[in-house]
């Protein structure tokens, strides 16, 4: 039997270069990704989450970043050691990404035709009149009324969904293993928030591609995702599967965050914020646990070590002493 992980990240460990030092944006997570399932990281601004994505496709800005320890394991091979010339071949065709705002990774002079068309070339070995029909198709299956004639559109001429779910097509133009999505919804409205995630789904069960989805927003995550890791300060702190994160979240943070829902769906833009406390400051750890100082089941053993991420029953890994 073939158990191979179709990506495993074994104990990565990113940091940045500041003028006020090192910091550890990513500090020793690990975890893997089967196919077709829905991974959802979740956790508060700054605890790493962009950063992990970015790094499953080499796109960490070095300098300042770095890996500097861990695996990246993509269908059993480390993508860590591989040149920049190899991974312009692998993104998109292996693994593609889509961020928060769309009009940032279209390029407003090129028409949305020709920025599906390049992406489709660099990948196949399509002619141009090839591509285009394939881009002209994968504006039907997402839905753009008269393909044909808005696959000669600027970005802007399109709405902000629109361009989003344009985004999406092109990530999946070339049938990715794995989208990686981070905050793809966040900069549109709640309407057509709903939309975008559909399509994400709808796609994501016609080509079998496996999600990483990137999320501040916990009912986005109990819509469409299988399993969620909970990151905090650079940590995985929770990992379950959706369901029992739900209904028996383990670490006290996870229980901030799921109480912090309805504040969140009141003021969509706050990025869960409604925990008492703040987040140390990468710079200045504390020894022990990092949540150990907004912690309601804080001891002091919680101040001396830091838990590791344990499997404390069948379903659920929590990295506490004390978990509920
Ligand atoms: N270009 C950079 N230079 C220096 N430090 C960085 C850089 N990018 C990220 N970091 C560090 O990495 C940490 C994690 O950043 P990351 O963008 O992954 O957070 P995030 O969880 O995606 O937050 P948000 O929810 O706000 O998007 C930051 O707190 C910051 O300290
Ligand atoms: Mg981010």
């Amino acid at each position: 039997m073939n158990n191979q992980k179709l990506l495993e990240v074994q104990d990565l460990v990113i940091e940045f270069t500041t003028d006020k030092g090192k910091v550890r944006a990513v500090d020793g997570i690990s975890f893997s990704l089967n196919n077709s399932e829905t991974l959802g990281i979740v956790g508060e601004s700054g605890c790493g989450k962009t950063v992990t994505a970015l790094s499953l496709l080499k796109l960490i800005p070095s300098p300042p970043g770095k890996i500097i320890q861990g695996h990246i394991l993509y269908q059993g091979k480390d993508i860590v050691s591989k040149s920049e010339s190899a991974m312009r071949h692998f993104r998109g065709k292996e693994i593609s990404m889509i961020f928060q705002e769309p009009m940032t990774s279209l390029n407003p002079v090129f028409t949305i035709g020709n920025q599906m068309i390049d992406v489709i070339r660099q990948h196949t070995h399509a002619s141009k009149k090839e591509a285009k029909e394939r881009a002209i198709k994968m504006l039907e299956r997402i839905r753009i009324p008269n393909p044909e004639r808005r696959i000669d559109e600027y970005p802007h001429q399109m709405s902000g969904g629109m361009r989003q779910r344009i985004m999406i097509a092109m990530a999946l133009s070339c049938n990715p293993k794995i989208l990686v999505a981070d905050e793809p919804t966040t900069a549109l409205d709640v309407t057509v928030q709903a939309q975008v995630m559909a399509q994400i789904s709808e796609l994501q069960k016609k080509f079998n591609t496996a999600v990483i989805l990137v999320t501040h927003d916990l009912g986005v995550i109990a819509e469409t995702c299988t399993n969620v890791l909970v990151m905090y300060c650079g940590k995985i702190v929770e990992r379950a599967d959706v369901s029992t994160l739900f209904e028996s979240p383990r670490h006290p943070y996870t229980r901030g965050l799921l109480t912090s829902i309805p504040r969140i769906r009141e003021k969509k833009l706050e990025k869960l914020p409604t925990i008492e406390g703040t987040v140390p400051d990468l710079l200045h750890l504390p020894v022990g646990c990092r949540y150990a100082d907004r912690c309601e089941r804080v001891r002091d053993h919680c101040r001396l070590e830091e838990p590791p991420l344990e499997k404390k029953d069948d379903k659920t890994e929590v990295a506490c002493f004390y978990p509920y």
